[in-house]
């Protein structure tokens, strides 16, 4: 899809991406401010700032939306029974927030649920707003209607192969000693341009529909960080799927998002890696370090 929507194309996006300023413009002021930070469990941290958010977007949704349902990061459950629903993460990128590290979104997107539909069964995604304070840049997209940056059309990259792909991925703030991403950030990391941790899952989804990386992939995501950025990717004419090439599900354990061109590729090293074949060797520490002690000896007696 592409074509320039204006204002009143839209049906959900211009009164949410309002809502999704307005909450960036809070977010600005405290992360100018500083704020104290609080732990909700082992790394995972929260602050002031998520919980004001939330509470303005709850707001601000149910005036503009009043029949619509809101499922929210910090605890917001209303109304989840309707046919509309909104997942609300107020602030994705708490960690980078907490130090100082200006990188960090509003992520808002609609699920249309259709009447008799089973609570765990997803609906269609017909709407997604993210929004990046510090850069003013908006991504939106409506389902069947495009999807757009700050206005302008907005398409996934032309990379064919992942030699030649630049990559995003994350690291779970909880169970991080059961997450086996390490391995797979070494593997992509050899055979691609590199790989980047920028701490903000649905910015890195929005930056895979707009062109900026090629592929993006995360073990254990929530719908807030996610939902928005589904329908980015895919109205942007990108794919996203589980790490077998299964359809991608709001709840998937497993999240893998590309311009569609280096998905195959993708999907094969992952099932190759959950196999353990084809790994590209690298030295461990200990070996690294009997090398570095042999040059210091060789260096000594030349
Ligand atoms: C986190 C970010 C991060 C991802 C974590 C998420 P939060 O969301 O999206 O990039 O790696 O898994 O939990 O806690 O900042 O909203
Ligand atoms: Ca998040
Ligand atoms: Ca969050």
């Amino acid at each position: 899809m592409s074509g320039l929507n204006t204002a009143s194309d839209w049906v959900w996006v211009s009164k949410a991406s309002a809502i999704a300023r307005e909450a960036g413009a809070r977010l600005r002021e405290f992360f100018a401010q500083g704020v104290v930070t609080e732990y909700k469990g082992d790394v995972d941290l929260v602050t002031v700032a998520d919980r004001t958010a939330e509470k303005l977007i709850r707001q601000r949704l149910a005036e503009a939306f009043p029949e619509h349902g809101i499922y929210g990061e910090e605890g917001t459950r209303d109304r989840l029974d309707g046919e509309f629903r909104w997942y609300v993460d107020p602030l994705d990128g708490t960690t980078n927030f907490a130090h100082g590290f200006p990188h960090f979104c509003v992520s808002l997107g609609l699920e249309q649920r259709p009447a008799g539909i089973a609570p765990d069964q997803d609906g269609a995604m017909v709407a997604a707003i993210i929004y990046d304070p510090l850069r003013d840049e908006l991504f939106v997209a409506e389902r069947g209607r495009g999807a757009q940056l700050n206005g302008r059309p907005m398409r996934v990259s032309h990379t064919r192969e992942l030699a030649e792909s630049l990559l995003a991925t994350g690291f779970p703030s909880r169970k991080r000693h059961e997450s086996p991403n390490i391995h797979f950030y070494q593997e992509l990391t050899m055979r691609s341009h590199g790989v980047r941790r920028a701490g903000s899952a649905a910015l890195d989804l929005a930056y895979v529909a707009a062109g900026r990386l090629d592929a993006f992939w995360e073990f254990n995501l929530n719908p807030w960080d996610t939902a928005a950025g589904y329908l980015l990717v895919e109205e942007a004419g990108g794919q996203m799927t589980d790490f077998s090439g299964k359809p991608f599900r709001l709840d998937s354990r497993e999240i893998l998002a590309s311009n569609g061109l280096i998905h195959a590729e993708l999907i094969g090293l992952f099932d190759d890696m959950f196999a353990g074949r084809n790994l590209a060797p690298i030295p461990t520490p200990h070996e690294f370090a009997q090398r570095r002690a042999e040059r210091a000896t060789a260096a000594g007696q030349g």
